[in-house]
């Protein structure tokens, strides 16, 4: 009998892959999600250093995605669309205590993500997924709100960024868990030198994929994996063997560093055999935060402006999804896309429905993937729950520019202890005018004095 569905598979090509495993086996979904990584990083994008080959090979294997978007310009309210599905003002990632501010950051704030949203891996639970998250969650850092209480299986990472060092008496190093046990501390128990920029968490990180990629195949059970991992958002870090690597500096190192482990995990895949069945995305949570750059941060390509802002470099990203044997290799899609159809399109690729009782906001780009096909659809782009432009095929509107208080512009220009010489400025507007220019212009904001 086996052999006559062997037969018949050979004879029908990959039709008849199904008959010959019997019911269709569940596709695993490989979520690998940048931190601050911007449009313009990448080779297949454009960069011109070309220092990402593994994942230029991923877009030339799989399909590229130019016209992808995040739902917000921040990473705790991008996540929280991811998982859910919904844009942050409908899954409560936003706060209307400064001119549409909504960051869930270290180690001040106490919320996180309501118990009423239903995140994917909750879903994919129902149809016997293991869900695993490595790297950064940033959905609250309270105990209410870990990942293991909100679907996930298994965590190594960390609640917040990893910002610091902080002291240990007063305000406490950020830290990080295997599961549900605090296992040590950034810049304590996970060094990161800020001089040298060593640190060897994306090697960790890049270990927990593999590792957890080999025992779902021995086990045979189908996975969500959620790779979100940090190395990109300052201070950004690469470890010893990628230091120095980069015509970029620093923060190419860390790209380097992430092609080099994405190839890797891609590989782990084909070398199991399960390359066919593993369903695996790339993309960013924000655009490049320009104030960070060139040093710690990265480029946006030809889009104005970057994270923080709902302009293209805020909020457009790198996009490519892979797939052998399903998408076809070399594609270029300019559909409309958002990080909240991950959560559709994941679902699909589960065989299940998405939630009826609530608005979601992400769509199934199955059709797109397979069928080259184009889904008419709007992206709205809010900045907490200020709707700030809004676009349908080619069209963009922006009702209004990104802007903070005149107070908060002070504070953060102090804070950020910005290249310009902000403290001497004597009025708020031109205080407010200098950073909006800086945030838009980069690596260029020395040149305006
Ligand atoms: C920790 O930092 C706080 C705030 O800067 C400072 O007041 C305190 O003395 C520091 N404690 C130690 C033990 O260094
Ligand atoms: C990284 O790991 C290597 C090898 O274990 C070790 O020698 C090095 O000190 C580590 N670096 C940091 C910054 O932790």
């Amino acid at each position: 009998m086996a052999s006559a569905a062997r037969g018949l598979r050979w004879a029908l090509g990959p039709l008849g892959l199904c008959w010959a495993l019997g019911p269709a086996a569940a596709t695993n979904i490989v979520l690998l999600l940048m931190d601050d990584m911007g449009w313009g990083d990448l080779g297949a994008f454009g960069e011109p250093s070309k220092e990402t080959p593994n994942l230029d090979q991923m877009a030339a294997e799989g399909m590229l995605f130019l016209d992808f978007y995040t739902a917000s310009p921040l990473c705790s309210p991008s996540r929280a669309a991811l998982l859910t599905g919904r844009l942050p003002v409908r899954n409560g990632f936003y706060t209307t205590n400064g001119h549409a501010r909504n960051a869930y950051t270290p180690q001040d704030i106490v919320g996180g993500i309501p118990d009423s949203e239903l995140l994917l891996p909750e879903l994919l639970k129902k149809a016997g997924y293991t869900n695993k998250i490595i790297g950064k969650w940033h959905l609250g850092h309270r105990p209410q709100f870990h990942p293991l209480k909100h679907g996930f299986d298994e965590w190594f990472g960390s609640p917040n960024c990893h910002f610091g060092p902080y002291n240990s008496t007063e305000r406490p190093n950020i830290p990080i868990y295997r599961d549900w046990e605090m296992v040590g501390r950034y810049y304590e128990d996970f060094k990161i030198d800020l001089k040298t920029g060593e640190a060897n968490l994306t090697q960790l990180y890049l270990q927990e994929a593999l590792d957890f990629i080999s025992k779902q195949q021995a086990s045979q059970q189908p996975f969500f994996l959620y790779w979100a991992i940090d190395a990109t958002h300052a201070p950004v870090y690469a470890s010893k063997q990628f230091l120095g690597t980069s015509q970029r500096g620093l923060y190419g190192d860390a790209v380097r560093e992430i092609d080099d482990s994405v190839g890797k995990i891609l590989k782990h895949l084909q070398q199991l055999g399960i390359s066919e069945n593993t369903f695996v995305f790339f993309t960013s949570d924000n655009g490049a935060a320009l104030i960070s750059a060139p040093k710690q941060g990265g480029s946006n390509g030809p889009f104005l402006c970057g994270k923080q802002t709902t302009f293209e470099g805020g909020m457009r990203e790198p996009a490519i999804a892979w797939w052998p044997g399903h998408i076809p290799a070399g594609g270029v899609s300019h559909q409309l896309g958002s990080v909240m159809d991950l959560f559709s399109t994941s679902l699909s690729l589960a065989g299940l429905q998405p939630p009826s009782d609530r608005q979601i906001d992400g769509i199934d780009l199955l059709p797109v993937i397979l069928q080259g096909k184009l889904i008419d659809r709007p992206i709205f782009y809010y900045r907490g729950n200020e709707l700030m432009a809004v676009r349908a095929g080619l069209y963009k509107a922006h009702y209004w520019t990104w802007s903070n208080s005149w107070e908060e512009h002070g504070k953060t220009a102090v804070l950020q202890e910005s290249k310009l010489v902000l403290q001497g400025a004597g009025r708020k507007g031109k205080l407010a005018l200098e950073m909006f220019f800086m945030l838009c212009l980069g690596a260029n904001s020395t040149q305006i004095k």
